[in-house]
C-alpha cells in the first residue's frame, strides 16, 4: 500500500513520531503506524459506530469531529479527503494547513489534495504512487 510505504519512509528518514489519521474509519492505518514505531498514533472519526467497531477490533480510533481538533501537536497528518462536501473539505484542509507546525508532514492524495501540494508554505518531499508527502516550511 502506498500509504504504508509513505509512513515507512518517514520513519526511516525523519525524526517525526506523532501521527494522526483524520477521518480514520476503522483506524487500520493508525494501527499500522503504531507497528511502524509512531507514538502516539491515533485516528479520529465522527462516526460513533465506526469508532466502536474499530475499538472492538483493538484499533485506536477516537470519537472526534475533525473540525474540533488542534492540528499543531501532530508531526504527521494523514488525510484521505474524509468529507464528501467540497466546501467543508476545503475549509478543513485550510484549517489543518494553517495549524500545522513548521516541519510537520501532511500525507495526502496527490490528485485531490492540491490545496496543500500547491500551497507555497509546503514542499513535496516524497511521493509514493498517488500519495504525496508535503512538509510545511514556513508559517
Ligand atoms: C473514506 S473514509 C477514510 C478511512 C481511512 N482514513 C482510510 O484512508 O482508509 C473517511 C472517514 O472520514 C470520516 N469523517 C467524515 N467527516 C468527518 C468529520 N467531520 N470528522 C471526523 N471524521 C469524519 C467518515 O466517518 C469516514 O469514516
Amino acid at each position: 500500500m502506498d500509504v504504508l510505504d509513505a509512513l515507512d519512509w518517514v520513519r526511516l528518514n525523519l525524526s517525526h513520531t506523532s501521527f494522526i489519521d483524520v477521518g480514520c474509519g476503522i483506524a487500520w492505518i493508525p494501527a499500522m503506524a503504531t507497528d511502524l514505531g509512531f507514538a502516539p498514533a491515533v485516528g479520529i472519526d465522527h462516526n460513533k459506530e465506526i469508532v466502536q467497531l474499530s475499538n472492538d477490533l483493538g484499533f485506536p480510533a477516537v470519537w472526534q469531529d475533525a473540525f474540533g481538533l488542534d492540528y499543531s501537536k501532530y508531526d504527521v497528518i494523514y488525510l484521505f479527503r474524509p468529507i464528501m462536501n467540497k466546501e467543508f473539505e476545503d475549509t478543513l484542509e485550510c484549517k489543518i494547513a494553517d495549524e500545522m507546525q513548521v516541519g510537520a508532514i501532511a500525507i495526502t492524495l496527490g490528485s485531490n489534495w492540491n490545496r496543500i501540494i500547491t500551497d507555497p508554505r509546503f514542499n513535496t518531499i516524497a511521493q509514493f504512487g498517488y500519495i504525496y508527502l508535503s512538509q510545511k516550511l514556513k508559517a
